[in-house]
């Protein structure tokens, strides 16, 4: 093993394992630890070797607990810090040369500026700790649409987890070689170790705590938060803010979608992507299994969270998912709604601020309809059902590696990606939206998921349950100007020969008692059925003012009580609501009005019209 090991107060001197090839990666590390002074430096292999042993450190340290081990494997739990639970926007910055580039949809610094707050946090920020570089690939590792960063880390939850979210170790710096590209990016829980000082279970810095995003240079630098997005460099960081700078300037798309396959009981296999803001349905719709009555119809997992999509030479998009893993929303996760995703995590999991039952098995809010009667709550505090408040954080998650969704669909790391037939764009709103409408074209659709919105969710910290727009279910992940987003994805578009169909959907839409008006999770296939169907042009749709709907009789209704009284009731376009609902796209694209695409504003003037 190439470990270098001194005083905890001076700099390393750097020994390079003889397979670090690459002079670039060598002079950024050396660099990084000079600046950060850990008091080891260590090369993730990528082995189950080095992923035991940093687990079992870890429950020495008390930042794992080992759950039971005949009712949950090889799992472990995490208890985070309660000021550390989910994705900062506030603290998320996109740092280009040129404030205008960023765009309102993104938090802007000089990057001179930030260099020179980041480089003080980072001083020394290692000191007591192992600063661990992890070579990571996003996409089947030497793939052509592949490619490959490295995180510095001095979070072993990090490393453990990004060996489950990515493929890491050896075999990426063997694809990097000498002269390959890698993104670099930095991260620090910020909590540096006096001599003799012990940790706490979760380090993480109280008061500062900054992800940020170099457009120009494709770096990034992370400091404060051991958490998710926050501290896995390679998902919302690279995958998304970074990726979708890349993808601009080369010409595909990076975005916040599952991917399925659907199989129709004849005719051919559909793949579809479809955007939903963060903890508004991706993992479930990408596992979903279909109601018993759709005979023959099958479901099947490309991802769950992120798609990288490109053109192919036949004039239609190829997607791959980036990931080998899923960071998935737990609470609301049951064998009613996701049974799918309930049988991937019972072994090899790592699960964080999930509440811990008596016998070492997890419990959260949806697992069960009964609670137990005695829990340990997600900060390790005794929990009974009368305890007044949730036992597992709302955005308690599940780390777990792809290989472990039992509907992960054969090609999912085909390096060629999978044919995509349509987009689906939906966010939760409790009004207005009806349950699905289809585009007319290209640019409708455009239109259509630049102005969705959606309620806010636990996934970010902040204000739950506000409805704001969320272009895309990108908001919070687009590295550039909005208004250029548009425009790319208009651009690409058109260059298609058979362009996606686009769909919007709501599964969240409430009646006047706030229950939910569409059963949604599985029955959500019935809503697939019909856009594969229209995809085939098998389907027929009425034209409304806001796109083309399914009319009662062109759903699948066999098995499900749905009356044609509630169909118009969770399909209803107010003209009122959606009088508000444009005036309201007006109010997103005034902020964007400086690169806002032509075509964009002429749409929202037609539908003013059309819904007068
Ligand atoms: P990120 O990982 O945060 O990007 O989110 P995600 O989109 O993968 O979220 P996920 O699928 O984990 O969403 C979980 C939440 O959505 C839970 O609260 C579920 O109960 C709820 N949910 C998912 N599908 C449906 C549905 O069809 N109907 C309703 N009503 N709720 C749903
Ligand atoms: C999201 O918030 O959209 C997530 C979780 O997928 S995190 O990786 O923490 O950003
Ligand atoms: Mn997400």
């Amino acid at each position: 093993m190439n470990q270098t090991a001194t005083a905890a107060q001076v700099a390393p001197p750097i020994e390079f394992p003889a397979h670090v090839t690459n002079p670039k990666l060598r002079d950024w590390v050396a660099s990084v630890a000079q600046l950060t002074k850990p008091a080891r430096i260590y090369w993730c292999d990528g082995s189950q070797e080095e992923y035991d042993r940093l687990n079992q450190e870890m429950v020495d340290s008390g930042m794992l607990i080992k759950l039971n081990d005949v009712k949950r494997p090889g799992c472990f739990l995490a208890r985070s810090d309660p000021d550390d639970v989910a994705r900062m926007e506030d603290r998320t910055f996109v740092c280009s040369a040129n404030k205008e580039d960023a765009g309102p949809n993104n938090n802007w610094v000089a990057p001179s500026e930030m260099r020179a707050t980041l480089t003080k946090l980072f001083d020394g920020c290692m000191r007591g700790r192992t600063m661990y570089v992890i070579p990571y690939s996003m996409g089947p590792l030497g793939s052509h649409i592949a490619h490959i960063g490295v995180e510095i880390t001095d979070s072993p939850y990090v490393v453990v987890s990004m060996r489950i979210m990515t493929r890491i170790g050896r075999k990426v710096l063997d694809v990097l070689g000498p002269t390959g590209y890698f993104v670099p990016c930095l991260h620090s829980v910020g909590a540096p170790l006096a001599p003799g000082e012990k940790d706490v279970r979760w380090p993480s810095n109280k008061e500062q705590k900054y992800i940020v995003h170099f457009p120009e240079d494709k770096s990034i630098w992370s400091f404060g938060s051991g958490y998710g997005g926050n501290a896995l460099l390679g998902k919302k960081c690279f995958a998304l803010r970074i990726a979708s700078i890349m993808a601009r300037e080369q010409g595909w798309l990076a975005e916040h979608m599952l991917i399925l396959g659907i199989q129709p009981p004849i005719g051919k296999k559909h793949y579809i992507a479809a955007a939903f803001p963060s903890a508004c349905g991706k993992t479930n719709l990408a596992m979903l299994i279909p109601p018993k009555a759709l005979k023959g119809w099958k479901v099947t997992t490309i991802g769950e969270d992120i798609a990288w999509i490109k053109p192919g030479k036949d004039g239609r998009l190829y997607a791959i998912n980036p990931e080998a893993g899923a960071f998935g929303v737990a609470p609301g996760t049951s064998e009613e709604t996701n049974p799918n995703c309930l049988a991937a995590l019972r072994e090899n999991t790592i699960f964080t601020n999930v509440a811990m039952t008596p016998d070492g098995d997890v419990w959260w809010e949806g697992l069960t309809k009964q609670p137990p009667k005695d829990l340990t709550d997600w900060q390790g505090n005794r929990w009974t059902p009368d305890s007044g408040k949730p036992a597992a954080h709302p955005n308690a998650r599940f780390t777990v590696a792809a290989e472990q969704i039992p509907s992960l669909d054969p090609d999912w790391e085909n390096p060629g990606g999978v044919p995509i037939s349509a987009f689906l764009f939906g966010g939760r709103r409790t009004t207005t939206v009806p349950l699905v409408s289809e585009a007319y074209d290209w640019t409708h659709g455009v239109y259509m998921a630049a102005t969705m919105a959606s309620e806010t969710t636990a996934a970010i910290v902040g204000k739950v349950g506000v409805v704001r727009r969320d272009p895309f279910a990108m908001l919070p992940f687009c590295g550039y100007h909005f208004g250029d987003y548009f425009q790319h994805w208009l651009k690409l578009g058109r260059a298609l020969g058979k362009p996606p169909k686009v769909f919007s959907v709501n599964w969240f839409r409430r009646d006047e008692n706030g229950r939910f008006m569409w059963p949604g999770f599985g029955e959500n296939m019935r809503v697939l059925k019909w856009i594969v169907e229209r995809c085939d042009g098998k389907a027929a749709a009425q034209d409304t003012p806001i796109g083309r709907m399914p009319r009662y009789e062109d759903l699948d209704w066999d098995g499900l009580n749905v009356t044609r009284e509630d169909y118009e009731k969770l399909t209803n376009v107010d003209p009122k609501a959606w009088r508000e609902e444009v005036k309201d796209h007006s109010r997103l694209f005034e902020q964007l009005k400086s690169r806002l695409p032509n075509e964009l504003a002429d749409k929202r003037n037609e539908l003013e019209q059309a819904i007068k």
